[in-house]
């Protein structure tokens, strides 16, 4: 038996694929559409097996992602349903579906880390975008997950940001554009160019047609280690420094400074770490920076020091009201 202290510990491997695999066979989409439903009218309507079904619905009710009326229906519980259902902005699915599909089957590599230390178990590992870009259904896969990280908090981000003043924005590593469409939504005098790997040009062109911002937003394919930064008034990593060590961030910010503007600045957009170690998105996703990547995440002081060492100035925090922030430094 397990005492309740331990209920999320033990159990939440269960109730993670119980949500991805509701949302995977349409469970979510059926209950944002069509309001509540028994799970004989949902396992009929969406073709599922209707006792594998319940069993999920009960998991998913118990750790209050959907609720069971009295007559046995089930409703999307009122703070989860912007973020299941797939036409919200705040819709997380495709993350979801990343931490199931390729991030679970990479936990067991912890295990080597702890015996032997990362850098000996992945010796003979390829490239961390040499991997995740592996052929284009895992790029796009990936994209989408970044695009449901990134789309919802990035209008948010963008007001934070205050970029009134500028004209040019290069969002490094900006995927396929979701901070940028949030950034060319709210200051109609702005022009945004993503700087990325090359494969990531196919999908920031959907975004262009998309979007209907083919004059205004522009893909400028490179190598961050390799090439220089565009030149720009404001540049912007999300979720870039979390991919890489201090010394790597301090190489790419150096960077961003010989491409930015006198007076200009740069976005750092991050999770953040309290300075408890805090909190538990923030410290599950280092455990999964660890595996995935070269990098981990921070304290505001860690990106704060990182912006200095590159030679940034008046450095700020600004916290949104999700779980990614934002921290600027100027360039003086
Ligand atoms: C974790 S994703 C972040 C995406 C987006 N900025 C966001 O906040 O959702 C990292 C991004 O960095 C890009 N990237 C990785 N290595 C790169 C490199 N060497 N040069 C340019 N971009 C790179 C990836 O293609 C990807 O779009």
């Amino acid at each position: 038996m397990t005492s309740t202290i331990l209920d999320h510990a033990v159990f939440g491997v269960f109730s993670t694929h119980a949500l991805h695999l509701a949302d995977k066979y349409g469970v979510f989409v059926h209950l944002a559409a069509d309001g509540p439903a028994t799970p004989a009218r949902i396992a009929e309507a969406r073709g599922i097996d209707q006792d594998t079904l319940e069993r999920l619905l009960l998991v998913l009710t118990a750790v209050s992602v959907v609720e069971r009326d009295a007559d046995g229906a089930y409703r999307l519980a009122s703070g989860t349903k912007d973020l299941l259902d797939p036409e919200h902005p705040r819709y997380i699915g495709d993350f979801v579906r990343h931490l199931v599909v390729n991030t679970t089957g990479q936990l067991e590599r912890l295990d080597a880390y702890l015996a032997v230390g990362k850098a000996v178990a992945d010796r003979d590992r390829p490239a961390v975008f040499d991997s995740i870009y592996r052929d284009e259904v895992a790029t796009g896969e990936f994209l989408e997950a970044m695009w449901n990280l990134s789309f919802g908090v990035s209008q948010e981000l963008v007001r934070l940001a205050a970029l009134d003043d500028a004209r040019t924005l290069v969002d490094v590593g900006g995927a396929s554009g979701a901070f940028a469409v949030a950034a060319l939504s709210h200051y109609p005098r702005l022009s945004v160019t993503v700087f990325d790997l090359p494969q990531v040009g196919p999908f920031l062109d959907r975004t262009r047609r998309a979007e209907q911002l083919e004059d205004r937003l522009h893909f400028a394919p490179g190598d961050f280690f390799r090439d220089p930064l565009p030149e720009a008034d404001c540049l912007s990593f999300g979720y870039i420094l979390s991919d890489w060590d201090d010394a790597t961030c301090v190489e790419l910010l150096r960077k961003a400074h010989a491409a930015c503007a006198p007076g200009g600045r740069v976005l750092l957009m991050e999770r953040l770490f309290d300075e408890d170690g805090g909190p538990l998105p923030t410290a599950v996703m280092n455990l999964s920076m660890h595996v995935e990547t070269e990098g981990r995440h921070r304290t505001a002081a860690e990106y704060t020091a990182l912006l200095e060492a590159a030679g940034f100035a008046d450095c700020t925090v600004h916290r949104s009201s999700w779980d990614k922030h934002l921290v600027v430094g100027r360039k003086p």
